[in-house]
């Protein structure tokens, strides 16, 4: 090659390089240590490309602030390229006709037939893709410190009368038993797979999916309510503050013997350096091992004007849906691939017995939403939902009785209120 054709591909090299790229911004509240080194996957998917990536970055664990956060910014007519929004709410940015369709990339790259139908619902709106989804997380877990377990001889309870008894023995032996975080997202986290336990599948899709006044406002909502309390006084009173990753650290360090929360959790354990059945156990809430509460991460992808932009954009969903995204990405972060034809060969037992349970719900009815996370019910419905249970935590003079009531109306009342 002589120097002068060297150039010229140099220049047309550059030249492809300036038309395609671009920056791209990204909204999302990953700030742990494992959700952190999980996003960086994707941060150096997108600079590998050849495009800038910009944090919009939002604190607070459970999105809690996301929301209003990325509200500002559409109406001052500059939205990222992309955000984390889930469940229902990729709607009503959809229909509003701010999200970009999806469609072209999702049939060169099959995702009809790579994500199973829960998964691409929840993705689309009104049949068009408008998000990406990154993972499938299970709410229903617990993590246990398996020295504290092993010390004092007790077994992975899976009813909450085998919970209760086992920690009466820890707490004996001088062992914090569940280190819970208070903020009123985490309660919820909580609550929703107690309430799965004691209600079971029909009580809690009639309850959170459809917001039925007369469930809600039931004797199963007050059975639920009085199991939840009966927990409180195990929860450890000394976190260092009240983020849930502190209270996953609690467990990593023999502080605390149990967490119940997602499996983002995990990603903390890895992050640590543990390893499952070695240094940790995952085993499903109490009462709901046939069950997979479902919060899927979907990355909504904006309208945008400059054609750098979207083209950074379309690369952007195009590395989301990679095989290598999705394996490496889920590694870290706890979850398992939102694509099933990943394979799970890298991953731990965890991950196996989360993809065995979501396909074996899948098929006999136990797959449902969590409204702890967004996926069940509007965000104004969560919102109350979120605000009662906090409340009922914290007022030892609420009975569950009344805290049923409150709950029923205060639910109907966020149902009505306009978005
Ligand atoms: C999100 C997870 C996140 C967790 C803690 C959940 O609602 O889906 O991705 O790690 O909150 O912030």
């Amino acid at each position: 090659m002589n120097k002068k054709t060297i150039l010229l591909s140099l220049a047309l090299c550059w030249q492809s390089q300036a038309a395609t790229a671009g920056e791209v911004e990204v909204l999302h509240y990953w700030t742990s240590g494992g959700e952190a080194a999980a996003i960086d996957v994707l941060k150096d998917l997108v600079k590998k490309r050849g495009h800038t990536w910009r944090d919009f970055v939002v604190p607070g664990g459970g999105g809690e602030s996301a929301n209003a956060e990325l509200k500002k910014r559409v109406i001052q007519g500059e939205p990222p390229a992309s955000a984390m929004v889930k469940g229902p709410d990729i709607e009503r940015w959809a229909r509003l006709g701010f999200l970009q369709n999806l469609d072209e990339l999702a049939q060169k790259q099959h995702w009809d037939e790579k994500l199973p139908p829960v998964i691409a619902d929840v993705a689309k709106f009104r049949g068009h893709y408008v998000s990406t989804p990154v993972n499938v997380h299970r709410v229903n877990w617990m993590w246990i410190n398996k020295r504290i377990l092993d010390d004092v001889g007790v077994a992975v309870p899976t009813t909450w009368e085998e919970f209760e008894a086992a920690a009466k023995k820890i707490q004996a032996k001088g062992y914090p038993v569940i280190a819970h975080g208070d903020q009123s997202w985490q309660d919820a986290t909580v609550f929703e797979s107690v309430a799965l336990a004691v209600g079971g599948e029909e009580f809690y899709r009639l309850a959170f999916v459809e917001n039925d006044y007369g469930v809600i406002k039931s004797d199963t909502m007050t059975k639920v309510l009085a199991q939840f309390r009966r927990l409180q006084p195990y929860f450890k009173t000394d976190l260092k503050s009240q983020d849930w990753n502190v209270a996953t650290q609690a467990v990593i360090n023999g502080q605390a013997a149990f967490q119940f929360m997602g499996d983002w959790a995990k990603g903390e354990f890895e992050k640590a350096g543990q390893k499952a059945g070695k240094d940790f156990v995952c085993a499903p809430m109490p009462g709901t091992s046939n069950q997979f509460l479902y919060n899927i991460d979907t990355l909504v992808m904006f309208q945008l004007k400059s054609a750098d932009a979207q083209a950074a954009q379309q690369d952007l969903a195009d590395a989301i849906m990679s095989e290598t995204f999705q394996n490496v990405f889920n590694l870290k972060k706890g979850s398992i691939p939102a694509r099933m034809d990943v394979s799970l060969d890298q991953f731990d037992d965890c991950a196996r017995l989360s993809r065995a349970d979501f396909l074996a719900a899948e098929k006999s009815g136990g797959l449902l939403p969590s409204i702890a996370h967004g996926m069940a019910t509007t965000a104004r419905v969560q919102e109350e939902f979120y605000a009662v249970l906090h409340e009922f935590l914290h007022d030892p003079g609420m009975s569950p009785e009344k805290a049923t009531v409150t709950l029923a109306k205060r639910m109907r009342y966020g149902s009505y209120a306009i978005n």
